[in-house]
């Protein structure tokens, strides 16, 4: 019997499909789903891709199938940088990582962390100055950056090693490079490049700095209260009651820093563009801030009374999902609905485009978090809005995002709120995550 493959422009149009790819990679999967439906195969030069909106079909692959994929390539790359931690991993190993990782990022265990998080967003809101013009994408990555740096580190990165904050820096963008068939050529050829020696020097001293800092805890000398020294005390103790080695909690030290504040900080940085284009959505904030909190900071008990605010995340993150896109590599010949997919076919997932469905929401472009009520909650199926991803691969951090982005949101918007300065364009950047292309320069004003 002939191997069904799901529909697509053909094989030859390949070039064509690179080029439109090149030229605006949302464009190209909104037209191809709009013009194919659920599954759309293709190729990319002679790499064959298949793209997923189906809900339905992205829980099966998420979730029930986990076992027939690995991750994309650009994670198996991201290894250079990151090692084997919990997002580069795969297999038993990964899930050794995960049990062992996991009970440190629940709900009770983060709990602590808010007052950091509170307290370094009102450092930021006394430091604003009205009528100042700021970056806001750059601000809010410092903010986060800083913030990480604190639960992970117990470092202060903006002050004590603002060093460590620029290597990180270095270290991400070569990340988001990694797109780039240029920069993939020189590292596969091991050309010597500048970007690449940046990069190599910010890894190094990024690895010094967490070897030291273990070392410090191992040797009873550390007074931080950090994430390192619990995962130092981590085993997994529904397995082999062991914990990590040194090197193993370098890698997921430096995979929690790396992938635990881009995203947040995009979250944040859409969040005040959202806001600015929607005063009335703005308006209905500073009256649940009024009403929750007065004055006063907020706290972690806040959070449950915080509706809207959380409305407003989640509609945020519907429209300009930080992690835009999920890769997946077919492991062996894999059916799904009436079709077969060919081992070593990359299965692409998009938050960015199922979250736009008018399938699922009614006017998608529109930014209305009142529409995040309990009839959509309910008659929404699962994975139709996924900002996390899902199954044993989601994220690890969701509980300390969500936690984070409300904080900040309050902490902030409570005294001031951003207006864009005319003149500089907002568009998304999609590359591992969804940035403002050209930053997004903002002028501060008191409420
Ligand atoms: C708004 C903020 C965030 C978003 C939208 C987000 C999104 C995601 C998504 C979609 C995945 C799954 C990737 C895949 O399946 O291929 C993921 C994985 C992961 N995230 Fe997040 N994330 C956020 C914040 C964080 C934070 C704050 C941390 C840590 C402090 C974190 C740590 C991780 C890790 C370690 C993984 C890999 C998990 C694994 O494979 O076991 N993320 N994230």
């Amino acid at each position: 019997m002939k191997t069904m493959r799901p529909p697509g422009p053909p094989a030859w149009e390949s070039a064509r499909t690179l080029q439109r790819f090149r030229r605006n990679r949302l464009e190209l999967f909104s037209s191809l789903a709009a013009e194919y439906g659920d599954l759309v195969y293709y190729y990319m030069g002679t790499q064959p891709i298949c793209l997923v909106t189906d809900p339905a079909l992205i829980k099966q692959i998420l979730t029930v199938d986990h076992r027939q994929f690995k991750k994309g390539r650009l994670l198996e790359l991201a290894k250079d940088m990151l090692g084997e931690g919990l997002l580069t991993s795969e297999g038993e190993f990964h899930a050794r990582q995960r049990r062992i990782i996991q009970p440190l990022f629940h709900r009770q265990m983060i709990r602590a962390y808010g007052e950091t998080m509170v307290e370094q967003g009102s450092r930021l809101r006394e430091r604003l100055q009205a009528g100042q013009v700021l970056d806001m994408a750059q601000t809010m990555m410092q903010l986060t950056l800083a913030i990480v740096g604190q639960t992970l580190f117990d470092a202060d990165v903006e002050g004590e090693a603002t060093e460590v904050g620029a290597a990180m820096h270095t270290v991400l963008d070569m990340i988001n490079l990694m797109g780039n068939p240029l920069a993939l050529l020189a590292r596969k050829l091991n050309i010597p490049n500048p970007t690449r020696q940046r990069f190599l020097a910010a890894k190094t001293l990024l690895d010094s700095t967490i070897d030291g800092i273990i070392a410090d805890h191992r040797s009873g000398k550390s007074t931080r209260h950090d994430l390192i020294g619990t995962l130092l005390e981590a085993r997994d103790t529904e397995g082999d009651g062991q914990g990590m080695s040194d090197l193993q909690i370098r890698h997921e030290a430096l995979t929690l820093f790396m992938a635990g504040h881009e995203t947040t900080a995009n979250a944040l940085a859409w969040t005040w563009y959202l806001l600015s284009e929607h005063p009335r959505v703005e308006a209905l904030l500073q009256r649940e801030l009024q009403a929750v909190l007065g004055d006063r900071p907020p706290t972690v008990d806040d959070l449950p009374h915080l509706v809207y605010t959380r409305q407003i995340m989640t509609e945020v993150m519907r429209l300009y999902p930080p992690a835009w896109i999920l890769g997946r590599r077919v492991l062996n010949d894999y059916a799904i609905g009436a079709y077969t997919l060919p081992a070593n076919c990359v299965v692409l997932i998009s938050q960015q485009i199922v979250h736009r469905s008018p399938r699922w929401f009614s006017d998608p472009e529109r930014f209305l978090p009142e529409r995040w009520n309990d009839d959509l909650r309910q008659q929404l199926p699962k994975f139709a809005y996924f900002p996390f991803g899902g199954g044993p691969r989601n994220c690890i951090g969701e509980a300390f995002a969500w936690m984070e982005g409300m904080l900040l949101i309050a902490t902030l918007a409570q005294k001031w709120r951003f207006r864009l300065v005319p003149g500089h364009p907002v568009e998304p950047e999609p590359l591992i995550t969804l940035r403002p292309k050209f930053g997004l320069q903002m002028r501060i004003e008191a409420f």
